[in-house]
């Protein structure tokens, strides 16, 4: 039987090994967690960055516009508006092929002269940060317009031109065709799978390397005050993107950069991944090399040893453990275990023989008084042969009856190898057979015999067996007088209240109880009764015969539960 208490030697290993790995694995996620912050944080001022490195050739070409509108706003010309002005726009824009078209407009913003002549006359007030212009001194960007001269998106500049007494006299506008915008962004070389776009401040893109995407991701979304700014999308697939958006030269054209969080985070995720995991991966790793190596190397031979141990508890004293591939310390259990089982082997066998002896003492000791009985019993048949007295004789046979039950209880003690248990059906049999012997003499007596099968102790067997002798000698004596024929019945049966029954039943000619004188032989029968914890009765009718029983507790019954004290 397998019994166990407490936790398991694996189940302890595993609890301190992780116990004690706990705490570094908890500093490792940690330091996961602050690398993967750190990460992140990098990746928000590299998206700035190369939003700014990226959206450089566009600058410049706003830059350039703004430097050649500086330069231009300078010719008295130009400022005046007078006839050469329209052919000196026309020159300077000539080597510049991302301008469109450049105009100067009066203090009403009506194009008075410009570089495409049919522009002269048009109403440039109503284009987008015209109003702005009006209060600023600083070239300004319009953000996406549609040129009412060549009827397609442009971006416009406006540089403020200010009289003598710095009054407003409207301006020199700059239109730079969307197109190269477009061109330059595609041309530029950006990480794969990012989108960048320029936009206005409203939100109108001017251009984009994906206008799909872009659409989605930057609409209205400018840099939160002017500064460059980090902020997550989703375009409409449910993608996840993360972009950086930053003022590009004049406070209305904005550049925003874009890329898919995948992408962007996917290294610094990796990491985090493998900061938090890989301690989490070791303990589990390290639990189950402990259980593989617990099963391995020692359950499997502490379960073998307690197979050992099974053994010798059978007695199997000469089975030796093998456990060459065990672990040493094992190995010196199995060597303990196995001097043990020597030990006890040795003691075993000493005991065995020392009992063995014992038993053959005691077999001696009981054919010896078996034999001094017999001794005593011819020494009173010597006696009674040489008596005159018919009841001297009487008497001494009487005796030597008790004395023949007692040596027939000895005599069956040494035939029997368990010396203190005896058969009583062989014990009260042969006892009916010789004591009938000793007194039948010529008279038609038959003894019956009906005796349930037990094995009782030796002192029970000889109070019974005393118990029956003083029985029949009664029945044979007093039960048939005058060579009456009859019949005496030994009984052993079960009683109820796991007792038994123990009974000398004639059918001789009785008496009459009250006229009973009660001699040795009834007064011993009563003590019988008593020493085996039972009761003695004695009952007969005149003329119906006698019976002589003693009812005592059955040793092959269940033990009785004592009843309460209560109760
Ligand atoms: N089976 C029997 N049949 C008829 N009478 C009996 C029977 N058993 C006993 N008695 C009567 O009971 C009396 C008492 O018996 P008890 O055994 O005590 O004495 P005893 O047999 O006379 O002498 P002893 O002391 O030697 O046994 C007997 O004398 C006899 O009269
Ligand atoms: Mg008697």
């Amino acid at each position: 039987m397998l019994r166990s208490s407490g936790r398991s030697l694996r189940l302890r290993l595993l609890l301190w090994v992780s116990l004690v790995l706990l705490p570094p694995a908890l500093l490792s996620i940690a330091q996961g967690i602050a690398n993967a912050r750190r990460d992140v944080a990098d990746l928000h001022e590299h998206l700035i960055s190369t939003a700014r490195t990226a959206a450089a050739p566009a600058e410049n070409i706003l830059a350039s516009a703004r430097d050649v509108a500086r330069a231009l706003s300078q010719l008295p010309q130009v400022r005046d508006g007078t006839a050469e002005c329209g052919a000196d726009l026309a020159s300077a824009m000539r080597g510049i092929s991302f301008f469109s078209n450049m105009a100067r407009t009066n203090v009403h913003g009506r194009i008075v002269c410009a570089a495409l002549q049919n522009s002269i006359g048009i109403d440039a007030s109503r284009l987008p940060a015209w109003g702005l212009a009006q209060t600023q001194d600083e070239f300004v960007v319009s953000g996406l317009a549609h040129s009412p001269v060549q009827h397609r998106p442009i971006v416009l500049g406006l540089l403020p031109i200010r009289d003598q007494t710095g009054r407003f006299d409207g301006t020199l506008d700059v239109a730079i065709d969307v197109g190269w915008l477009s061109g330059i962004l595609k041309s530029s070389r950006l990480p794969a799978g990012s989108v960048m776009a320029i936009f206005d401040r409203d939100g109108n893109m001017i251009a984009s390397t994906n206008p799909a995407i872009a659409g989605t991701i930057f609409a209205h979304r400018k840099p939160a005050d002017g500064e460059a700014t980090v902020r997550t999308a989703e375009d409409k697939s449910g993608m996840a993107w993360t972009y950086a958006t930053a003022t590009l030269l004049a406070p209305n054209v904005y550049v925003g950069f874009a890329m898919p969080d995948t992408k962007l985070f996917g290294e610094a995720y990796r990491r985090a991944a493998i900061d938090f995991f890989l301690p989490l991966l070791m303990i589990l790793l390290t639990s189950l090399a402990i259980w593989i190596v617990t099963d391995r190397q020692l359950t499997r031979w502490i379960i073998y040893l307690k197979r050992v141990a099974a053994a010798y508890r059978s007695g199997h004293y000469a089975f030796r453990p093998s456990l060459d591939e065990a672990p040493s310390e094992l190995k010196l259990l199995g060597d303990a275990m196995s001097d043990m089982a020597e030990a006890v082997s040795d003691r075993d066998r000493s005991l065995r023989e020392a009992v063995a002896q014992k038993s053959l003492l005691i077999k001696e000791i009981h054919h010896r008084v078996k034999n001094n009985l017999q001794v005593v019993m011819s020494l009173l048949s010597l006696q009674a042969n040489r008596l005159k007295d018919f009841a001297a004789q009487e008497a001494l046979r009487d005796t030597r009856a008790r004395i023949n039950a007692l040596a027939l209880v000895h005599r069956i003690l040494y035939e029997i190898d368990d010396e203190n248990t005896i058969d009583v059906q062989k014990l009260l049999e042969q006892l009916a057979e010789q004591t009938s012997e000793g007194f039948s003499g010529e008279r038609d007596i038959v003894v019956t015999t009906d005796i349930v099968p037990r094995f009782v102790h030796s002192d029970m067997a000889i109070i019974l067996s005393l118990f029956a002798v003083e029985a029949i000698t009664n029945a044979f004596k007093h039960g048939f007088p005058d060579y009456r024929s009859g019949e005496i019945r030994l009984v052993l049966d079960e009683a109820a209240g796991g007792m038994l029954r123990l009974a000398v039943e004639d059918n001789g000619i009785g008496f009459n109880e009250t006229d009973m004188r009660a001699s040795l032989g009834s007064r011993l029968i009563r003590t019988f009764g008593q020493q085996i914890g039972g009761k003695a009765e004695i009952r007969s009718t005149v003329g119906k015969g006698t019976t002589i029983e003693i009812v005592f507790p059955d040793p092959a019954a269940p033990k009785m539960r004592k009843p309460d004290c209560a109760a």
